[in-house]
């Protein structure tokens, strides 16, 4: 299924106002190939929702090879506890190699992070978009006032290809505070990262998240070396290339 812009904003508008659970079982019936991308965070909420939606989708998680101990754990948790296929999409071994070989493990905070993100996150994720036409992500509005203020519900994905070339990328808690987030799991007894019982709220990988401390904001424990506008790790490249559109004009 090819799908157009005027498409997805008319999906936006018909779906306004429309609960998280609502837009996940949109997504799973208008794309059952769908993708969802797990990242071993709250973003569990999602495939939660997905299971119990009882529609078919697939789960995917970029395995850096620097995630936490914990985060590895978790996965199988989840894996578990619903009974499901957890896709694992790891980087290229000669691209890491080459990396470690001439900068050491540690170069992000020398660099920056991007180089390292490309090659550990964002070339796996092209290559598994490449395998579906719509993939899911856990972004909110509230994660980060410097890059995903206006994240919204339904969106075209014009970083990453699909398929067939036009690919849907779905955001069902782009409106849900983290608050909402964590009462769904506690209702629910969804399963959580031990780790966010250890001061960390976002959860990534391990050298380069840190827990924060009362008062800062979630985003502040992630790349805390770096500058709040560029706090993405090219997963989600569109937001920043609409925050730079906004500086610009
Ligand atoms: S990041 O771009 O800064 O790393 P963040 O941790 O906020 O992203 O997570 C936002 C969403 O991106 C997650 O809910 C998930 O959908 C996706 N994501 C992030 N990291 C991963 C990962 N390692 N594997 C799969 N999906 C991920
Ligand atoms: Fe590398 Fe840090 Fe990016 Fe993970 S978050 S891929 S360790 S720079």
């Amino acid at each position: 299924m090819t799908v157009s812009a005027e498409q997805v904003n008319q999906w936006v508008d018909d779906l306004a106002g429309k609960s998280p659970q609502t837009i996940v079982k949109f997504a799973l019936t208008t794309f059952p190939g769908l993708a969802l991308s797990f990242s071993g965070a709250e973003d569990v909420v999602l495939v939660d929702m997905a299971v119990k939606s009882k529609l078919p989708f697939r789960v995917f998680t970029l395995d850096t090879g620097r995630l936490h101990p914990e985060t590895y754990r978790f996965l199988d948790t989840v894996r578990a506890h619903y009974g499901i296929r957890i896709e694992t999409q790891y980087p290229q071994a000669e691209a890491v190699q080459q990396l470690v070989n001439d900068k050491g493990l540690f170069s992000f905070y020398q660099d920056d992070h991007k180089e390292c993100c490309g090659i550990r996150k964002v070339e796996p994720l092209r290559r598994m978009l490449a395998t579906t036409n719509a993939w899911m992500t856990g972004q909110r509005k509230d994660q980060s006032p410097g890059t995903r203020n206006s994240v919204p519900q339904i969106q075209l994905d014009t970083s990453f290809s699909g398929t067939d070339g036009a690919l849907v990328k779905f955001n069902p808690l782009a409106n849900w505070s983290s608050g909402e987030v964590w009462d769904y799991i506690r209702a629910l007894e969804v399963p959580y990262n031990p780790l966010h019982e250890k001061g960390f709220i976002s959860i990534g990988c391990e050298p380069c998240t840190r827990p924060v401390l009362p008062g800062q904001h979630e985003r502040e424990g992630r790349w805390w070396w770096e500058d709040a506008t560029k706090k993405e790790c090219g997963l989600h490249m569109g937001n920043v290339e609409a925050v730079s559109f906004e500086v610009r004009n």
